[in-house]
């Protein structure tokens, strides 16, 4: 008797655990139910996926998705289809909206906001500040929670860890691994006046300058070493940090981010002015080349977006009064597709970085890997097709990207969420199905 499937993917080269290979891909309820030659098998829908690549779909675990309180930068509803229309399934969304997402009712509130209206999977988290800090072990174990979020250097919002008692206080609640945006506070203030008055933007990378974030990065390991806590030091920047990091691999995890390994200063700068302004700050070409290094020798665990937008017209204050970020959930896919036909990185080790890698960093359960029984998100993509990236294709309601005009090799042309078609061609699909995210950790 041949087998029946809500959703068949016939011969596409997909990206399994053990490595590429052509197979068809039988999906039920959801989740992968059989993998490899399906023969005479039927489905309810299948799709030829012949001359595609089929990847896991991308986890994002860094984005800012500015709801509530910041719709006119970015909502659910159009963060979550910039994410399908790039290919990703899931997102981890950061705390600084307004409010700040720092309570067990601010973590309600956005899975609520979020429910019929989230193209792809989701999970919030929580801020660490001097007043939840007792709270923090509780608050991370909450249906739909990443985890916890620690701000060591002040960026967009108010959020901030900026001393190591605090700091201490927050490893020392809880037993999740914690992610962190490492920028050392105290440097900061004392370097602002290089930019205070005024400045070209290109000063940002002095102002926050490399010693900035080593110096923070160092702090956290030392402490979290201490006591044992997992950490995931985020969008790593700086060569220093990168001969930190193998010293704490027991506990410490690593993600880059598309845009330092693409853009550099002082070009960046010179082409995009205020969009090249993000923290920690683009840096020049040896500090990229590290990244590439340690990504090359299994360092990097993660590559995030750190999808940050703010409006054009924000954009267009003069520096420092303009706002750092970047929007990236809709690009990270295309841009790092046209790094591994450039020959910087294989489509398996992109995958590893993009799936596998955050589903085990912080252990998201059933999603990450095309695999017996996980959640099927798919991305499928041709990997010869030629693009233009614009600011026309964004579907964040920022309407930017630093890559416009970038002609890239590689793209995502379909993307899947447990068995549902949710993009195709370059639109989104059906309905919004995205639903919370569930952890290893906290699956009890
Ligand atoms: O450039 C940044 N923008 N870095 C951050 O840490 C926050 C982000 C934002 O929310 O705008």
């Amino acid at each position: 008797m041949s087998r029946r499937f809500d959703l068949l993917l016939r011969g596409g080269r997909c990206v399994l655990p053990a490595g590429l290979a052509e197979a068809d891909i039988g999906v039920r309820g959801g989740k992968v139910a059989a993998i490899g030659g399906l023969g005479d098998a039927g489905a309810e829908t299948e799709i030829d996926a012949g001359a595609l690549h089929v990847l896991p779909g991308v986890i994002d675990s860094q984005v800012h998705m500015r709801e509530p309180g910041l719709e006119h930068k970015e909502d659910f509803a159009t963060g979550t289809a910039a994410a399908a229309l790039g290919g990703v399934t899931a997102v981890m969304e950061m705390p600084n909206t307004k409010p700040n997402t720092t309570t067990a009712a601010d973590l309600a509130d956005k899975a609520r906001r979020a429910r019929g209206r989230a193209w792809c999977d989701m999970a919030f988290f929580v801020g660490a500040t001097g007043g939840n800090v007792e709270s923090l072990g509780d608050l991370e174990r909450l249906p739909s929670c990443a985890g916890v979020k620690v701000f060591m250097g002040s960026s967009t919002g108010s959020l901030l860890v900026d001393d190591d008692a605090t700091l201490a206080q927050v490893l020392a609640n809880g037993s999740r691994r914690v992610a962190v945006h490492c920028e050392d506070e105290p440097r900061l203030r004392e370097r602002f006046a290089l930019v205070e008055g005024g400045a070209a933007v290109a000063m940002h990378a002095e102002w926050r300058d490399a010693e900035t974030a080593r110096r923070a990065t160092e702090r956290l390991l030392r402490l979290a070493g201490g006591v044992g806590r997992r950490v995931h030091v985020l969008h790593v920047t700086t060569a220093a940090e990168m001969d930190l990091l193998p010293g704490y691999r027991d506990i410490a995890t690593v993600e880059v981010t598309p845009q330092h390994l693409t853009l550099a200063a002082p070009d960046a700068y010179d082409r995009l002015g205020t969009r090249a302004q993000m923290n920690p700050p683009i840096r020049d070409a040896a500090h990229r080349d590290a990244l590439w290094r340690a990504l090359d020798q299994g360092l990097v665990d993660v590559i995030g977006s750190d999808h940050a937008p703010h409006t054009l017209e924000e954009k267009a204050k003069p520096y420092p009064q303009s706002p750092s970020g970047m929007p990236g959930v809709q690009t990270l896919l295309p841009v790092m597709l046209d790094h591994v036909n450039a020959g910087r990185l294989t489509l398996e080790r992109l995958v590893d970085l993009t799936a596998a890698g955050p589903a085990r960093v912080y252990g998201i359960a059933g999603k990450g890997r095309i695999a017996l029984g996980h959640d099927a998100d798919f991305a499928l993509v041709d990997l010869k097709a030629r693009k233009t990236l614009s600011d026309r294709w964004i579907a964040s309601r920022c309407g930017w990207t630093p890559f416009d005009g970038m002609r890239v090799t590689g793209w995502p042309v379909a993307t899947i969420l447990r068995g549902q078609v949710v993009m195709r061609d370059g639109a989104v699909v059906g309905e919004p199905r995205g639903t919370a995210l569930r952890f290893q950790d906290t699956l009890a």
